[in-house]
């Protein structure tokens, strides 16, 4: 009694935390001197036995510390450590004039837990296997619901997850954790038998975002995503909410290249030139995580990590493969395609995400030179059918 049990003993924490607090060349990329100053923290945790092992790394403007320990997800150690970690990037980001410092802190206190502070979490529990390959996908200049399409096709589809069929671990199929980020709700569906009603949430990700996938047999999470939209936390246009996931894969899950095959395919994602455009998502090896083109194309990276007694053995730059040679030409065209729109939809986002941007300081200067077009009568107006109120 009071012991803990062998499985409680053997469970890791794993915790990526991403945050832009400022970086080289406008919005770019992340300075090396503002890594190593975040890296130093890590060191002093890992010395000190807070966290086992850690990777720091970037894709474009945005750090990520990925962690491993046995705190528990929402650990306010773990929390406070990475919020330290970012705070002292930032002073670093400072004192060069890096561009846009701080931006991610929203707030001066850390009060507990970095959720709702401005920087994205994606973290999860669990017992280690004797082996544990796990991906940390992370990607710039896009939002958390870029990844809802890849999570269904690894998970749901057996056109691009053999396993789903061929592996019986898997062919009783996933739950899916579905946030609603615009009302804080969540519901949990299972596939295959409720495919079509996740499909009729995450068709919408700027809404509806997967939070975390649990394969159905015993309810092992297999995958986790950072869900924070910062416009809709600060209440303003902060930047988009370029997001992190981890999955596991194999014995059992998708295979590594199970997950990494529904990056074949660059699908549009919002976000791009100033959040507010809809581009191709191009998955390309850590030396080119960094957005130039119209601050972009998004760009997502995926590393290949082992974890053993959690120790982060690794990584694995698992899209610098000519294989994705194909999809990063063909993401190309789409860029070339999408850029010619201009201001134009549906490359600009429309007009409900728009409202998160700063788009509607320049529509109101305009309000009031508008008059009414005495030849052209609406029956209910769109004002009122928000509203319900019905005014002349
Ligand atoms: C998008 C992004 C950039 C900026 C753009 C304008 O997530 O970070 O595209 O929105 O470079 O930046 P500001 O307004 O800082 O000049
Ligand atoms: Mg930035
Ligand atoms: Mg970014």
């Amino acid at each position: 009694m009071g012991e803990p049990s062998m499985s409680e003993e053997k469970k890791i924490t794993l915790s990526v935390i991403k945050a832009d607090i400022g970086s080289l060349a406008g919005h770019h990329i992340a300075h090396p001197d503002t890594l190593a100053a975040a890296s130093e923290v890590l060191a002093e945790a890992k010395k000190k036995g807070v966290i086992i092992d850690f990777y720091v790394t970037h894709v474009g403007d945005d750090i990520q510390l990925i962690m491993t320990h046995r705190k528990g997800v929402d650990s306010p150690e773990i929390h406070g450590l990475a919020w330290e970690a970012f705070k002292k990037a930032a002073d670093v980001a400072k004192e060069l004039g890096l561009y846009a410092a701080g931006q991610d802190l929203l707030s001066e206190a850390f009060s507990g837990n970095v959720r709702g502070l401005g920087p994205g979490v994606a973290e999860m529990e669990f017992v280690e296997r004797p082996s544990e390959p796990v991906i940390i996908f992370m990607a710039d200049k896009t939002e958390p619901g870029a990844f809802n399409l890849p999570l269904y096709r690894i998970f749901a589809d057996p056109f691009n997850t053999a396993g789903l069929v061929i592996d019986p671990r898997m062919h009783s199929g996933f739950t899916f954790e579905i946030y609603d980020v615009m009302e804080g709700k969540a519901v949990k569906l299972n596939a295959p038998e409720e495919l079509y009603d996740i499909l009729a949430l995450i068709g919408t990700p700027s809404r509806y975002v997967i939070k975390r996938v649990f394969r159905r047999e015993d309810n092992l999470i297999a995958a986790v995503v950072s869900t924070e939209r910062l416009n809709l936390i600060a209440g303003k246009y902060v930047g988009k909410d370029d997001p992190v996931m981890i999955v596991r894969a194999q014995h059992g899950l998708p295979a590594v290249g199970e997950v990494l095959e529904p990056f074949s395919f660059p699908h549009l994602v919002a976000g791009w030139m100033r959040g507010s455009h809809h581009g191709p998502l191009m998955p390309v090896p850590q030396r080119y995580a960094k957005c130039t083109r119209f601050d972009g194309p998004p760009r997502v990276i995926a590393l290949g990590f082992q974890i053993k007694n959690g120790r982060l053995v690794g990584p694995a730059d698992l899209f610098d493969d000519p294989a994705f040679d194909e999809t990063r030409r063909l993401a190309q065209q789409i860029a070339d395609y999408m850029r010619r729109h201009g201001p134009f939809m549906p490359h600009r986002l429309g007009p409900e995400e728009m409202e998160y941007t700063t788009l509607p300081q320049v529509l109101e200067k305009l309000k009031n030179r508008f008059y009414k077009a005495e030849e052209y009568k609406v029956k209910i107006r769109h004002s009122e059918m928000l509203t319900g109120e019905v005014h002349d």
